[in-house]
């Protein structure tokens, strides 16, 4: 007979049959899968089979999100990273090599800028930003070196909208790619891929994780791109963890009716808000006074226009830090999309290099501050954004 730690291993790793599937994907916590022989595994590693060889190459866990995500997204493939930061930085490299041009929008999410600086720069990507808010600075912006148009569904944290149909269109006549960052608005807000967009990409971390209990990311789009993705993630390491994605699989259950409450929320949020004491501006695409307000409620589904609010303070860099410190339902930490509310402040935090001149130019001030508005009652959140945006 083997001897006791022989069988041990053996014993801990026997998969008992399931002749009643079960109703959750399960964790497949392993690194590796078995093979018949050398010619299987070869087949594996290639993708020229179904089935799987090494995590970090595939596991079934992430399988079953990604197909999740691609069907949500209407894309003909998805894969499940790491981070979002590790699914831009797949899709950035994918596109773009030495000598070539990333084009960014102004205001966007600070780490895909310092990936533009830490990372491509190293690599002789240069990169540009423009306000793509505006089709025809876009146009003017878009050089013979440029290949890839960056966007964001809506912008962190300003909540600018670009009209991806209209830049994509733009884009393409000149055969550069688009590429969506779709983290603000969720696969239950917005599709880019049918407004003409060729990837997507999503932060699983926020609203589709949406309990601050994970970190993940996906890319969407047809086989071919996703595959030359898929190329650099392998290679890179940016694999994410099964259990992950076993959280990211039972965050988009619920996503849908947590998009619903996260919208209703933030639109009484930022209604109430709108002319407060101590408040210069809100931004938020769900109201009236928002420069892409019709944008919006055109594209966004239902005229749900998420979660995220930019609150900008009248009394600059100190009343921002001060307002962190004064809440007592949200929670001042950084990330959002989740069913807590969080408050973050990009010039004291996120964006703190940035002088006001360049906040400005990002269409922040001093004292804006980011609300994630969680799923609590709207009336406790007004009364506590409210006290703590007070002048004094
Ligand atoms: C819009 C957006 N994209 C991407 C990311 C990066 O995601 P992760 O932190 O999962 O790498 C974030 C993170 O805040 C984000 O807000």
């Amino acid at each position: 007979m083997p001897g006791f730690s022989t069988r041990a291993i053996k014993a801990a790793g026997r998969v008992p049959d399931a002749p009643q599937p079960p109703v959750n994907v399960p964790i497949y916590a392993t690194s590796t899968f078995e093979v018949s022989d050398a010619a299987e595994l070869g087949d594996l590693l290639e993708f020229g089979r179904a089935g799987h060889s090494y995590t970090r190459y595939s596991n079934p866990t992430h399988e079953a999100l990604e197909r999740a995500l691609a069907e949500l997204e209407g894309g003909e493939m998805a894969l499940s990273t790491a981070s979002g930061m590790a699914a831009i930085h797949a899709v950035v490299l994918s596109i773009l090599e030495s000598g070539d041009e990333l084009l960014m929008p102004r205001a966007l999410y600070g780490g895909t800028l310092g990936l533009a600086h830490a990372v491509l720069a190293r690599s002789g990507i240069g990169h540009a930003v423009v306000d793509t808010t505006d089709a025809d600075a876009v146009a003017a912006a878009l050089t013979p070196r440029t290949k890839l148009l960056w966007l964001e569904t809506i912008t962190n944290p300003t909540t600018a909208m670009a009209d991806v149909a209209t830049l994509a269109e733009l884009a393409h006549d000149r055969g550069v790619l688009v590429a969506v960052d779709n983290t603000f608005a969720s696969p239950a807000l917005a599709n880019p891929l049918a407004w003409g967009a060729d990837l997507v990409v999503h932060s699983t971390t926020k609203y589709i994780g949406g309990h601050s209990d994970l970190m993940g990311g996906a890319i969407v789009g047809p086989t071919d791109r996703v595959t030359a993705a898929r190329k650099i993630l392998i290679n890179a390491g940016g694999n994410g963890s099964p259990w992950e994605a076993f959280l990211a699989l039972r965050g988009l259950k619920t996503l849908a009716l947590r998009m619903e409450r996260h919208s209703s929320n933030a639109l009484a949020v930022a209604a109430a808000l709108e002319g407060a004491p101590g408040i210069a501006r809100v931004q938020y695409p769900g109201l009236a006074s928002h420069p892409q307000h019709e944008l919006a409620c055109r594209v966004l589904r239902d005229g749900m226009a998420g979660g995220m609010v930019a609150i900008e303070l009248e009394g600059g860099r100190d009343h921002g830090e001060r307002f962190l410190d004064r809440v007592r339902v949200a929670v001042h930490a950084t990330s959002l999309g989740s069913v807590e509310t969080l408050v973050s402040h990009p010039a004291s935090s996120s964006h703190r290099q940035l002088t006001d001149a360049d906040l400005a130019a990002g269409g922040m001030g001093p004292g804006t501050v980011r609300v994630s508005i969680g799923l609590e009652d709207a009336e406790d959140l007004v009364a506590d954004l409210r006290a703590a945006a007070r002048p004094d």
